[in-house]
């Protein structure tokens, strides 16, 4: 059994839990799922972050004591959670004993290596982020991120000597090139590295801040929240030394969003080089979500009603929205329109219908078992590839935090096994009893299909996959390992499963900030205007971002007996990797342009509506080059 620890960031007790804060959380969940159901020994370790000015300050405005604000944001976390399913193994608060002890160990062990020093500094702090910023970072003398105005502070500090370690870290992340990903925060953290390293003040004096852990060798001084923070994916092991430790902390995995990259990336492996601790295996970084299109402000209301649509439409689609709806590493935006979107299509319609007019069949034509075998023609053998195809694909996809593509991945299966319900029309198939063994072979098909689909939806669909497993009578442990096709055995039970996820009335949603369905008429032409227009087939062969652009692909396509270059607006919603090897409709007649300095020849068509985007591609293969009429 390999061990496997996940970590999600500890959130700061001044905020209440929003949609940001669930993604990263759900996100670590259903990769520890995943990772269970695949048979590994997970950790899954979630908290929060207690210590430091921004609480101390939050605190004091309430006019409570900084601990009764942890105490009441922290379980505010937990019941979150709880109440979206997370599997957490552990729960660790920073102003736990078990987390100072370790701590301050570690402090003291870097303070008699010569690791620390007193130093001077002085420089423009902002209480809100809790950190110094230089003179490149500052905006019209304010805060980048907040837009208050810094305070010049002057101070006697410790410091770890960071800046020595910069070479080293350089070269890690060189022969690791997995260390950050996606790679567009490699590419970002080396970029932070070509200046020079400082070394970090990890001290507030006492006087100015009582909220953090004393320094052991100065109790004039706390801890810098961030140093005291990191050190929690350390000490909920129970530190070097203990089994725990010893057994999960070599397989660490951290995941965050991309606002506390540099910490992660940058202060804590120098930490854990200094201390004599081996370094984490992956950051695995997401981007932020936004509301209609807008980046969102530090005020959070918006997020924590956005939380609130689990309430509204249950936990596995919220899970499923989030999971499928931003592709890991970039940025993407939430609309209830968009929810509602997916929830209709992929759920109630894709998979939903599917599980009802599967198990109905057998039910009402199978007598409510699973039939014996009937015997395996191309098309029965198509579905079970499919299927094998998808598991690897999956695997792959879930190596990389790549939830979107694992789940595009089962969906291209539910969209096999719903066609192969159409094309073998069992209904048709039970009124001639010549031809008993194809509808034995298509139920077979069908039950089987469910039964895989009860295993791989497990981490992201937790409910309904175990309803599925339910109805088809499977009642151990999904385990990864059974989602191999034909170990159903014949005779099992079958219980009818629908309304698995009720459709839900478009219209009646609130009005999302994405705003209503453009109708707006544009004069009709006649089909030779038309005809003007040669749309063909185009396989995407690769893709990179363009360099100065946020917005543009450069792709190079394929049309059958030539390849050329188009660039396309849509790198905003497409990550390289995710359009390489899709069939898209390209128009092939348009003149050539130049778009940043790259030659375009051809557009690419897409589909777009507040602030999402879908490029178009076939429902059923065709080699590239056909002609789209
Ligand atoms: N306490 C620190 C983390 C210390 S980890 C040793 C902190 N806490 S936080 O409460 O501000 O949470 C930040 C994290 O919440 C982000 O890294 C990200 O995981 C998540 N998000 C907060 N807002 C977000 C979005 N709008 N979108 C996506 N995730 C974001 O920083």
């Amino acid at each position: 059994m390999t061990a496997f620890y996940l970590t999600t960031p500890i959130y700061y007790v001044n905020d209440r839990p929003h949609l940001g804060h669930a993604y990263s959380t759900i996100v670590a969940d259903a990769m520890a799922r995943y990772r269970r159901v695949a048979g590994d020994d997970v950790w899954l370790l979630t908290g929060t972050d207690e210590h430091g000015d921004k609480i101390a300050q939050a605190a004091a405005k309430a006019g409570i004591t900084p601990q009764a604000m942890a105490d009441q944001n922290s379980a505010a976390f937990r019941a979150t959670w709880q109440a979206l399913g997370i599997s957490y193994n552990d729960y660790i608060r920073t102003t736990e004993e078990r987390h100072k002890k370790v701590v301050q160990a570690i402090l003291q062990a870097l303070w008699d290596a010569g690791e620390i020093y007193l130093g001077t500094y002085g420089g423009n702090y902002c209480f809100g982020c809790e950190r110094f910023y230089t003179e490149k970072e500052i905006v019209d003398g304010k805060c980048p991120d907040h837009l208050t105005p810094l305070t010049w502070i002057e101070e006697q500090n410790y410091f770890f000597k960071m800046s020595k370690y910069q070479g080293w870290l350089i070269d890690h992340i060189e022969r690791h090139p997995d260390f950050v990903r996606p790679e567009r925060y490699r590419n970002e953290v080396l970029g932070f590295l070509r200046d020079p390293l400082t070394d970090l003040s990890i001290s507030r004096p006492r006087r100015r801040l009582e909220w953090g852990i004393p320094l052991p060798f100065d109790d004039q001084y706390v801890t810098y929240v961030w140093f005291d923070a990191l050190i929690n994916y350390v000490s909920a092991l129970g530190g070097p030394g203990d089994p725990r430790f010893e057994k999960f902390w070599p397989h660490a995995q951290h995941v965050i969003g991309k606002d506390i990259v540099k910490p992660h990336a940058i202060y804590w492996p120098c930490m854990l080089k200094a201390a004599g601790i081996s370094l984490y295996q992956h950051l695995n970084v997401h981007g932020y979500w936004t509301l209609g299109g807008h980046k969102i402000s530090k005020s959070v209301g918006n997020l924590v009603e956005a939380l609130a649509f689990k309430e509204k439409y249950g936990n596995d689609a919220f899970r499923y929205f989030v999971l499928r709806e931003m592709v890991f590493g970039l940025d993407a935006d939430f609309s209830e329109e968009a929810f509602v979107g997916r929830l209709n299509a992929d759920l109630a319609n894709d998979l939903g219908n599917l599980v009802s007019r599967a198990t109905t069949l057998i039910v009402n034509l199978g007598g409510g078992k699973v039939p014996q075998g009937g015997s395996v023609t191309p098309a029965e053998e198509a579905v079970a590839e499919a299927f094998a195809k998808v598991k690897a694909d999956v695997a792959a996809a879930m190596d990389e935090f790549a939830f979107h593509r694992a789940l595009a991945s089962i969906w291209e299966f539910v969209g096999v096994v719903n066609r192969y319900v159409d094309t073998s029309q069992p209904w048709a198939l039970a009124k001639d009893a010549a031809k008993k063994d194809r509808l034995d072979a298509a139920l077979t098909t069908l039950a089987e299909s469910l039964r895989v689909l009860g295993i791989m939806l497990v981490p992201f669909l937790p409910d309904a996959a175990e309803k599925i497993r339910t109805a088809l009578g499977q009642s151990g442990e999904p385990r990864l390992a059974d989602a191999v096709w034909g170990r159903f055995a014949a005779g099992a039970p079958v219980q009818r499963l629908s309304g698995l996820f009720p459709r839900i009335d478009d219209k009646k949603t609130s009005a999302s900030p994405a705003g209503p369905v453009e109708t707006a008429a544009t004069p009709r032409i006649k089909i030779d205007e038309f005809g003007k227009v040669e749309l063909r087939v185009a396989e995407v062969i690769a893709a990179e971002p363009l360099p100065k652009s946020k917005k543009l692909l450069k792709l190079m396509v394929s049309l059958g007996q030539e390849q050329r270059t188009v660039v396309a607006g849509i790198a905003e919603h497409y990550a390289p990797a995710d359009i390489v090897g899709k069939k898209v409709v390209i128009v092939a007649n348009l003149e050539a342009a130049k778009l940043m300095g790259v030659e375009s020849n051809g557009m690419v068509l897409a589909a777009s509506i507040g602030g999402k985007l879908a490029v178009l591609t076939l429902d059923r293969d065709l080699p590239p080059g056909a002609k789209v009429t």
